[in-house]
This record gives C-alpha cells, structure tokens and sequence, in this order.
C-alpha cells in the first residue's frame, strides 16, 4: 500500500526535487501540497505547487499558508540560492489551476480527520502550517500516523547561522510548538542531508526522463549548484527535502536515536534544535521534559542521493 502523506513545502529547488518524486513514486499516495512562505513568498510557493503537479499530469489539491512567522518578524527569502522565483529564475509556462479555498492548516485538519492514523506529514519548510493545524485542532497529536520533518541539526551545526538550521531559524516559534508536540515525529536535519549530494551525472538522467518537469527540475538545480560551489566548494547540491522522503520509504538507510527536543526561540542561538538522548541524565532534568521524539544521525549518503536520483529519473 503507498504512504499516504500531505507535503508541506517552500518551492524551493530542493523542494521541487521532493514533490517531484512525491508525484512520481509508486510507493507515495499525495494528498496534497500545503505551502508556506521559507525560499520564496507564499503566493510563489502556491504556484510552483500548483505548476509542479500540472507538469507531472497530476491534479493535486494546494492549499496555500503562513505568510510570515508565528513571533518574530519575517527573513527576506534567499533569492541568490533558490531564485526570485523559487526555480532559479528559470522562464516557467503558466499555471492553469487554482489554490484551495481552505487555508493549509485548514485543509491539513480536514484531510486527517477524514482518515484518522492513515496520513503522514511530511514537512520541508519552516512549520508554521503545522502549528496552526495543531492550534484549530490539537487531536491532531493523536490521528496523524507520523510527522517527518526535514530541520535542524543534532550535531552537524547550522546552515544559516553557526548553530541554526534554515527552516527552524524561519520560524522557531511554530518549530518548538510541532517539535514538542507530542506526536510521532521523526527530524530529519542537516546531520543527515550534508552527507547527500545530488551530482550533474545524476541530474542528466532525471532530465532526460521527464519532459518539461525534468527541465525544470534540471534548471533549477543549475542555479542551486552554482550557491553550492561557490559558498560551500561542494560539486552538486544537497537535496535536503528529498531525504524527509528518502527516510520514509527507506529507513534502513539512517541511523536514528530516540530522545527529547527543544528548539531556541531568540538570542544568538535562534532556532537551534536542543538534543537530549532518552534516558541521558544532565545535570538539571530541564532538557529531558519535552516528549520523546526520534531523529536521524547518521545516513548512507551515496545511497540516498542514488535512491532520489533512481526515483526521478
Ligand atoms: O536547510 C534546508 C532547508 O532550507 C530546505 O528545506 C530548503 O528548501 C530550505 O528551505
Ligand atoms: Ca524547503
């Protein structure tokens, strides 16, 4: 039976890379996209969404999000890694469809109560769809079957600041309140997505295998490739929303530890996601007060990055 999941997304070159083998696998049933403000603003990411799905011959409902964060004020969106237009400024053919009327937090709250223990969310943005779907109904603690989370870092340090992963520092507000939930979730962060990289030799393949979503997906990734080779000196990109799925359908590439999380609001440290192992005494209990949680450490990288290239391609 496929995983019936709802994306939770910020289209985004990596997330298109995501919600691209999200419409394509045979193993994943998606529900629908909700999208957020993150790489780009919202109504963008609601586009590149909708624009995505029509390029795979799909019809999946989007319903579009947050437009800013919970508390502090909104970051400008990184146009020099993902473009203004999300898509590495690629010239991109019009969308024909239309966003949902229901908010994303609304169409997450209805789609799960309509299938009860069946729906995995899988989110690669920062989260504030999830903490206003927590918000309009907090049983969502005990119906979703799992929350996979692509943020923070155990001990891999940040990608945007010395500590901070980009979609917890977005918004660590709305990231404490999901990452604390207490629903199963799994944190799928940088620990993990750093040793991932997609190459121009995998990239060939998925765009000779797709039509227009291969080029566009190819085109995005061109620009993305160049942030990475210029700020990192890494020949490829890291297709950090692409292992939320790998971990879904192949675990047995990662290893993950069990344990309680906490996420740093303000200060120099923001959005820093705190790991206590389960069961690892410190020397205030403080740490240790948050709901079990499992997190992913350690990856097979070679393998991942050949798992997402073989399913787009
Ligand atoms: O830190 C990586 C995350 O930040 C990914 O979700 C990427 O799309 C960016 O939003
Ligand atoms: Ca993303």
């Amino acid at each position: 039976m496929p995983h019936p999941i709802i994306i939770d997304t910020d289209p985004g070159v990596d997330d298109a890379q995501a919600i691209a083998i999200a419409l394509l696998h045979p193993e994943i049933d998606l529900l629908g996209l909700t999208t957020t403000y993150g790489n780009v603003d919202v109504e963008t990411a609601t586009h590149n969404a909708l624009l995505l799905s029509e390029l795979a011959g799909k019809d999946i409902p989007v319903a579009q999000g947050a437009a800013a964060p919970l508390v502090k004020a909104r970051h400008p969106a990184p146009v020099h890694i993902h473009g203004t237009n999300g898509l590495g400024d690629m010239e991109l053919p019009a969308v024909k469809g239309k966003a949902e009327a229901r908010s994303a937090a609304q169409f997450i709250v209805d789609t799960v109560n309509q299938r009860p223990g069946e729906i995995t969310l899988v989110s690669v943005g920062p989260v504030g769809n999830l903490a206003a779907a927590l918000q309009l109904d907090p049983s969502m603690v005990d119906k979703v079957k799992q929350v996979v989370t692509m943020g923070g870092s155990i001990r891999e340090g940040g990608n945007v600041t010395p500590v901070a992963e980009a979609n917890m520092f977005n918004d660590p507000h709305a990231a404490s309140r999901v990452l604390t939930a207490g629903w199963p979730l799994t944190l799928v962060g940088l620990d993990v997505t750093h040793r991932c990289v997609l190459t121009q030799a995998h990239m060939d393949r998925i765009e000779a295998s797709h039509g227009m979503l291969g080029q566009v997906l190819a085109g995005s990734y061109a620009f993305y490739r160049d942030f990475y080779r210029e700020f990192l000196g890494i020949d490829g990109c890291c297709p950090h929303d692409s292992c939320a799925l790998a971990w879904l359908l192949r675990p047995e590439l990662f290893t993950t530890a069990r344990g309680h999380l906490g996420v740093v609001t303000s200060g120099d440290a923001e959005g820093q996601t705190i790991f206590a192992p389960e069961g690892r005494g410190f020397i205030e209990p403080r740490w240790s007060g948050t709901p079990l949680v499992d997190v992913c450490l350690e990856t097979d990288g070679d393998a991942v990055s050949q798992w997402i290239a073989d399913s787009l391609a």
